[in-house]
């Protein structure tokens, strides 16, 4: 059961699935509302396009763990905190290797309509 769950990852990772859903729920977590429609964050609000999984991964689990270094990191807590294993893995997995003209698949509707 073990090696088929691990071959399902897989092969749902091989064929982008994990990117596809890190990108609707980038959208979906509201995410996208601080740091960017293509995550290129602003002043206050740091980019996270193309930075290293390993980076993303380490910090959004020191938020989870209620780690913040500054007050305006604070506000991140709560936000990781919502995020499963797997949504977090999703989404760095999309924000790591983040390419801009993915953005034109999502519609508005197809996020409403996504699945979720
Ligand atoms: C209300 C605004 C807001 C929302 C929504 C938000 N963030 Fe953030 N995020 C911030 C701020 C502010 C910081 C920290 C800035 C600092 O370090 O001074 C931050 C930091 C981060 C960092 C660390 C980046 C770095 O370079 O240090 C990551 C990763 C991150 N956010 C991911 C996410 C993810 C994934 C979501 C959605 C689940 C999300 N954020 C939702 C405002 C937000």
């Amino acid at each position: 059961m073990k090696k088929l769950l691990i071959l399902l990852v897989f092969t749902l990772t091989l064929f982008g699935s994990s990117y596809e859903n890190g990108h609707f729920l980038y959208n979906a977590k509201g995410c996208s509302n601080c740091h960017g429609t293509n995550a290129e964050g602003s002043n206050e609000v740091p980019r996270l396009a193309n930075k290293s999984k390993k980076f993303l991964v380490s910090k959004l689990k020191g938020f989870q763990a209620g780690i913040a270094t500054n007050q305006n990191q604070q506000i991140m807590i709560g936000f990781a905190q919502g995020l499963s294993d797997k949504e977090l893995d999703d989404i760095t997995n999309f924000l790591s290797t983040y390419k801009q003209s993915s953005n034109k698949k999502y519609k508005l509707s197809e996020d409403v309509m996504g699945g979720y």
